[in-house]
């Protein structure tokens, strides 16, 4: 499992576009997800300010029993769109018995997630992990798997937020496309909430955020040999109440250009112009149902948590 020589090339590609412009600059957030940024996401989850992951996993935690019994068949597979570190997908894993899971399939474009993801959840089913992009690796399952074996597809931690409102239609539409009659999507998404409470989420006192932010430029700096100095960015977290969403930038303080050799390029930015690295949508119960309606799923079933608004969703695709 390696990450090709492709992946470099589209990275080039998409910096010269976002960064090498004289407009509004920009990366798309796939980037921040390195070794490095992987590993502060995972720490971000941790935050006493960011309430989203530990949302998910109490609503795992509460749903996950009510899953085996929506299935008739004798085995399902389950699948993972982002398998993060697995830690969450344990929950919905072990209330299956081992017995029922044919295998468990992760499909992220991170090596690294990956390999964490085997580490922590091979004790409980065969793991046949999928390096590459989610739409792929669903694809590819439509073909692997037995005709009487429907598929459970989770895509946990309001992931789904981190796409626009065009991608994210047509995102599902394409997911919906790839299934079967009878499988099922357990999709999570994070609710709109005051907006202290999101800048704070996405705007740590400790920095991890920022660094997390930041490190989308070091990647620039190993991958494609820019000489980015990061401590001249400054990290922002804004909330755009109109379209819902917390979007994250990188600050320029200063006057610079930086060449990106593997893009054959130039970044010009003036002293406070910004490079949009994330948006992160927030999301209303009723938009949600509409969004999968749309996609064509039918409902099935949703949980919401108390503490931290946050709403997990079971829907299937009709027989
Ligand atoms: C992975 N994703 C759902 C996170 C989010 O909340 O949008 C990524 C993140 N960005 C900053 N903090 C966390």
């Amino acid at each position: 499992m390696e990450n090709g020589a492709g992946v470099r090339v589209e990275f080039a590609r998409d910096a010269r576009v976002g960064l090498c412009t004289t407009g509004p600059k920009s990366l798309p957030a796939k980037y921040l997800y390195d070794a490095i940024g992987s590993a502060l996401f995972e720490t971000i989850t941790h935050l006493p300010d960011y309430g989203l992951t530990r949302a998910d996993k109490r609503l795992l935690r509460q749903c996950a029993s009510t899953l085996p019994p929506r299935f008739q068949a004798a085995k399902v597979v389950v699948a993972e769109l982002g398998s993060g570190s697995g830690s969450k997908t344990r929950f919905v894993l072990e209330a299956f018995s081992a017995k029922r899971i044919l295998y468990y399939s992760p499909i992220d474009v991170s090596c690294e997630a990956l390999r964490l993801c085997e580490r922590e959840l091979s004790d409980i089913a065969g793991v046949r992990s999928h390096v590459g992009p989610y739409l792929e690796g669903v694809a590819s399952l439509k073909e692997s798997r037995p005709d009487n074996t429907p598929l459970l597809l989770l895509f946990l931690g309001s992931s789904i937020g981190n796409f626009d409102a065009d991608e994210r239609a047509a995102f599902l539409g394409q997911i919906r496309f790839h299934l079967r009659p009878g499988d099922h999507i357990l999709v999570g998404f994070d609710l709109v909430k005051p907006r202290d409470t999101l800048l704070k989420a996405y705007d740590d006192p400790t920095g991890v955020t920022a660094a997390f932010n930041r490190n989308v430029l070091g990647r620039v700096n190993r991958e494609l040999g820019a000489s980015f100095d990061l401590a001249s960015f400054s990290h922002l977290a804004r909330y755009n109440e109109r379209h819902q969403r917390v979007e994250m930038h990188l600050r320029s303080e200063k006057a610079q250009q930086v060449q990106i050799p593997e893009s054959g390029a130039t970044c010009k930015l003036a002293p406070g112009e910004t490079i949009w690295t994330e948006s992160s949508y927030k999301f209303r119960t009723q938009q949600i149902r509409q969004l999968m309606a749309d996609a064509g799923f039918g409902h099935i079933d949703e949980w919401i948590d108390d503490d931290w608004p946050f709403m997990e969703g079971l829907w299937a695709v009709a027989p």
